[in-house]
């Protein structure tokens, strides 16, 4: 495994960004990082206008200096690339570099990501200054990590741009006949007789050919990783010792498939901002920290990953920025590192005086030490020293959920039947079900290995290639348990419908047939017969060896099945019609694991208190509880606490509080 050199135990940082101060903030800073026990920052992630202020002439002189102070504190550096935010002086010499929207607008600079991976300049300019920065601190002892550029997501549809989806497009089919057939192009007389025909998705006067929007994606996700591999490999050659990763953002803006990157990093890393303030906040740090452990298993540097930034004490939800109560940095940073984080990193430091993120919250608040904020700065950094010993444990469950980049992408087109769904939401969704029943899972890809998982969940997976309806009928076959949601298998790997009826390549594994699909307006509830209901989508489910184990009890679907269980081989499939509402998912949940044998983390926890359990292989494991209700919970189990360094036998978790129980 490839660590960060003279890294031991948990991480604990973020983004350090010295050039937004003048340099007796910098001492001071090193010395306040070194009484909250930080042991990694990343500098340099937009430092690109003070490290090559002309075109060609550098200024190491100021980092120099950073990271010799840091160097001398003993705080590790992750040398970041700077090439998400290009200087002034390019963008007005390299105009062609500059980013085209679909509507045809060329962005100019003045903000980040202002720029386009295709454009030999921009990648000729960010080659340059990560070759640059690899020469000057190849031997720093300062240097742990490379990160690499700032959250790849950027598309664009310029010249170079259109040229690259050509160039990609000629790779994936070969000829214009396969591609007319993929794109299904004899609708609207759309057939191209030339490569040069061929555009990037750019607003068109209708509905534009959905097809191309997920091929557009896909090429997004390949382009920037070569963007991405192009610097990787320059620092590699400078420092084969030194790992190298970048951050992966998470947004349904962003064309990466994850989990295909994750095989080219050293270390797979995250930024996670929740974006809800209420317990959805809860939901969703569980849910990208098993979403990052799912992609670090495709990594050379797993099962290990690192949550590379998170906002100390924010949680934006549009329009707000809401304050996380005393407590909850703690019980996030922890349901992070129970799930496989190395540690705990944010943005940022020391927050900024100006600039656009200037009210974005820090470790080091604008308060200054003398602030609520910076003891819980200090008091995380004295618990991720406590829990040094969790890093070699892992997590390891037996329900899988199978999330996929390409169903993702091609329910994003505006041409289905309902705008409302969307298969990041009913993913969400599941895994909410889940989490709430207190059943640990993984998060998987349709290529991952299903073998180890008693119950694998198909949230809305839309495309199903021949290939892997196969792999799950073998599943089935062998006695696997498969829970699947609507809008599955309904489309082959190019977006093509599958004729016969529905869930198309899944119809004959779940024993029904559907022929209709009836969506809901968002306001519509359906009644099921076990007391739950159904919204947004619903269907005339016919039932073709499965059996009923709920019905509609109201609307044009009155008396049809609307939960279905099919017995298939030595296994069993069962299928959801409609989106449940959250309780009635998570009894279902539970109830189909029960029948697959898979039992909650924590069968003691109460509801509101979330239980993750790290194992290592000589034996040890350790508890992770995290009591996110606002009253003490005491539960019947018993082992070293870590976070007070005593026996407990019942463990109380205070209200808001965590314990970390270490078991043999
Ligand atoms: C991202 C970026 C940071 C910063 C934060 C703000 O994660 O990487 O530079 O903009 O968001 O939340």
């Amino acid at each position: 495994m490839r660590w960060p050199k003279g890294l031991d135990g948990l991480c604990y940082g973020g983004d350090h960004n010295p050039e937004q101060w003048p340099p007796e903030v910098w001492t001071e800073d090193v010395a306040l990082m070194r009484r909250a026990r930080v042991n990694l920052v990343t500098v340099g992630v937009f430092a690109w206008s003070r490290l090559e202020p002309q075109p060609g002439r550098y200024d190491f002189d100021w980092l120099d200096r950073v990271l010799d102070l840091l160097h001398t504190g003993g705080i590790r550096v992750a040398l970041a690339t700077p090439t998400a935010s290009p200087p002034p002086w390019f963008s007005l010499r390299h105009p062609d570099a500059l980013p085209v929207t679909a509507d045809g607008v060329r962005l100019q600079h003045g903000s980040r990501d202002t720029y386009c991976v295709s454009a030999p300049a921009y990648r000729r300019a960010a080659g340059e200054i990560t070759a640059a920065l690899a020469a000057r601190y190849a031997d720093h002892p300062a240097l742990a990590l490379w990160h690499v550029h700032n959250e790849y997501g950027t598309t664009c549809h310029c010249d170079h741009a259109t040229e690259a989806f050509r160039r990609w497009l000629r790779t994936r089919y070969g000829g214009l006949d396969a591609l007319n057939d993929a794109w299904t192009t004899s609708f609207w007389s759309q057939h191209y007789s030339d490569w040069a025909q061929i555009r990037t998705p750019v607003a068109t006067r209708y509905l534009g050919n959905p097809a191309q929007l997920l091929d557009f994606r896909r090429f997004g996700s390949d382009e920037l990783l070569g963007a991405y591999l192009a610097q990787r490999d320059l620092l590699r050659a400078a420092t084969p010792d030194v790992p190298v990763t970048t951050n992966f953002v998470l947004g349904g803006w962003v064309p990466v498939d994850h989990a295909r990157w994750s095989t080219e990093l050293d270390l797979v890393a995250i930024d996670h901002y929740p974006t809800e303030a209420g317990p959805g906040a809860e939901e969703q740090t569980a849910f990208a920290a098993d979403l990052a452990r799912g992609w670090a298993r495709h990594s050379p540097g797993g099962p290990g990953w690192l949550l590379m930034e998170t906002a100390p004490n924010l949680i934006l939800t549009p329009g707000r920025m809401h304050g996380k109560e005393p407590g909850r940095l703690l019980r996030h940073s922890l349901s992070y590192v129970a799930r496989g984080s190395r540690g705990a990193m944010f943005f940022q430091w020391r927050a900024s005086r100006g600039g656009a993120e200037l009210f974005h919250s820090a470790l080091l608040p604008h308060a200054g030490p003398r602030s609520r904020g910076f003891r819980e700065t200090v008091e995380l950094g004295e618990t991720l020293d406590r829990l040094a010993e969790v890093d070699v444990g892992t997590v390891s469950t037996s329900v899988a959920v199978v999330r996929d980049a390409g169903s993702w992408w091609a329910l994003q087109a505006s041409v289905l039947p309902s705008a409302e769904v969307d298969h990041a939401d009913e993913v969400a969704a599941v895994y909410r079900a889940l989490w709430r029943a207190g059943l640990g899972c993984d998060v998987v890809e349709p290529g991952d290995d299903l073998s180890g998982y008693a119950l694998v969940v198909l949230p809305m997976l839309y495309l199903v290639d021949d290939g892997y309806a196969a792999r799950l009928r073998d599943y089935l076959a062998s006695g696997g348990h498969l829970l699947v949601s609507y809008l599955s298998g309904v489309a082959d790997e190019y977006g093509r419908i599958r004729l016969g009826g529905h869930p198309g390549a899944l119809r004959d594994l779940l024993g029904i047939r559907v022929d209709e699909f009836q969506p809901l307006d968002p306001a519509t509830r359906l009644s099921l017969s076990d007391g739950g209901t159904g919204r947004l989508w619903s269907e005339p489910v016919e039932l073709a060896g499965a059996t009923a184990v709920t019905t509609y009890t109201d609307g044009r679907l009155a008396g049809g099945p609307a939960v279905t269980r099919h017995a298939y081989g030595a296994g069993v499939a069962w299928y959801v019609s409609t989106r449940l509402d959250d309780d009635t998912y998570r009894r279902l949940a539970a109830d189909v694991a029960r029948a697959a044998g898979v039992t909650p983390t924590c069968p003691v926890a109460p509801d509101g208190v979330e239980a993750v359990r790290r194992r290592s292989a000589d034996g040890r494991s350790w508890l992770f509880l995290l009591n996110h209700t606002d009253t003490a919970q005491t539960l019947p189990v018993a082992g070293l606490d870590l976070l007070t360094g005593g026996y407990v036998d019942p463990v109380t978790l205070p209200a808001g509080g965590c314990a970390v129980l270490r078991q043999s």
